[in-house]
């Protein structure tokens, strides 16, 4: 498997060790960008076991990859007319989607030689790049906003994490981490190209569990974009390959409180807004991929949609019932999407379960 990283702004082309996440003449994102024809899946890929590292080869790691066995997570059909689905990634061993993404971080970290990561994160995130870095021996420097919710600091800081709370929001954070990881060299860890493409798992699995007949809608909850950006990269990617002939339409779901993206959606104008939900893991007022999160959306006829509160609430109750797992509100929001959705009777549709870190 061969890559090379590409701005996703401007299109100017780095080498695949280039080390940080972001173009040094435009600010733009980086992408990994494959070599596809260089990519080679092995004559049992459609039979072999659903795990995160059977998608080694989508995945940008020589290495052996530092893991805690996350993935095979559960897919659960919970209705027959409309074939409705859950995706458990409260299975993982952080009990968040975040660890596809942070075994591929980490990995990498390794692989570029760094000591130390940097992440910013709205808690989720950070409590699974620390779990990670434990295991790999490396040290990880969370930023978190005055609002983050105090039980996930406290999980990150049991799990050997340094802390440092800004004051401000999960943005202001983010800049404070970008800024510390550049003065003391260290891994920028988060929503950034490494993770995109380990959050590609999620779909893969669905569309192999799904023995490859692919649904209808799949449901994504939105907080920086990165979950259904990577969601229509993988899709894109098994197109390519023959492994599925068409592509779900992506609906994407963020809370009332902090919709961003379903402004930016409806009206073509990114505004940072102040955001006012308890659904602390999606609280995020300006998302970092916004851009190809509208993309995703566009790209597969999808919708975005947004959800209160209450909605979210009733979600967690139902998947408790539905799935005996505690989600939290934001793990919650793509079901309370799904929910008052008008979905066809006659069609299929997955919504993903991100978390349970309350
Ligand atoms: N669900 C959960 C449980 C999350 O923690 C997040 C994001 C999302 C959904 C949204 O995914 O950002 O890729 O659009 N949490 C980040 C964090 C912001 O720092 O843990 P996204």
């Amino acid at each position: 498997m061969k890559f090379y990283l590409k701005c996703t702004k401007c299109g100017e082309r780095y080498d695949s060790d280039y080390a940080w996440p972001r173009c040094s003449k435009c600010g733009g994102l980086l992408e990994v960008t494959y070599e596809y024809e260089s990519i080679e899946l092995p004559s049992d890929f459609k039979t072999a076991f659903v795990k995160q590292w059977k998608y080694k080869p989508f995945m940008p790691i020589k290495r052996r990859p530092v893991t805690a066995g996350e993935g095979g997570t559960r897919l659960k059909k919970v209705a027959s007319v409309p074939d409705v689905y859950l995706k458990i990634e409260l299975d993982n061993p952080t009990k968040s989607f975040k660890d596809r993404g942070s075994t591929v971080e980490v990995t990498r970290a390794l692989e570029l030689g760094y000591q130390r990561l940097v992440v910013a994160s709205t808690g989720n995130m950070a409590l699974s790049v620390s779990a990670y870095s434990e295991i790999a021996g490396l040290e990880t420097v969370t930023f978190v906003g005055s609002g983050a919710n105090q039980n996930k600091i406290d999980m990150i800081r049991n799990k050997g994490g340094k802390i440092i709370q800004v004051e401000g929001d999960f943005n202001d954070a983010l800049l404070e981490a970008e800024k510390f990881a550049k003065k003391t060299n260290s891994f920028l860890a988060g929503d950034y190209l490494y993770r995109k493409e380990g959050q590609k798992g999620v779909i893969f699995e669905v569309i192999d569990q799904l023995s490859y007949d692919p649904p209808d809608y799949v449901f994504v909850p939105v907080g920086n974009g990165t979950l259904i950006s990577a969601t229509y990269k993988g899709l894109y990617e098994y197109k390519l390959f023959g492994l599925i002939d068409k592509m779900p339409k992506l609906i994407g779901v963020q809370a009332k409180g902090a919709d961003a993206f379903y402004r930016y959606y409806k009206t073509g104008k990114l505004k940072k807004v102040k955001v006012k939900t308890a659904a602390d893991a999606i609280a995020v007022g300006l998302p970092t991929y916004s851009d190809q999160a509208n993309e995703a959306v566009k790209a597969t006829n999808g919708d975005v949609i947004t959800v209160s509160e209450k909605e979210m609430a009733k979600a967690v109750k139902e998947i408790y019932k539905l799935a005996q797992v505690c989600s939290e509100l934001g793990g919650a929001a793509a079901y309370a999407g799904l929910l008052k959705y008008d979905l066809p009777k006659d069609s299929k549709a997955v919504a993903f379960v991100t978390g349970g870190n309350i």
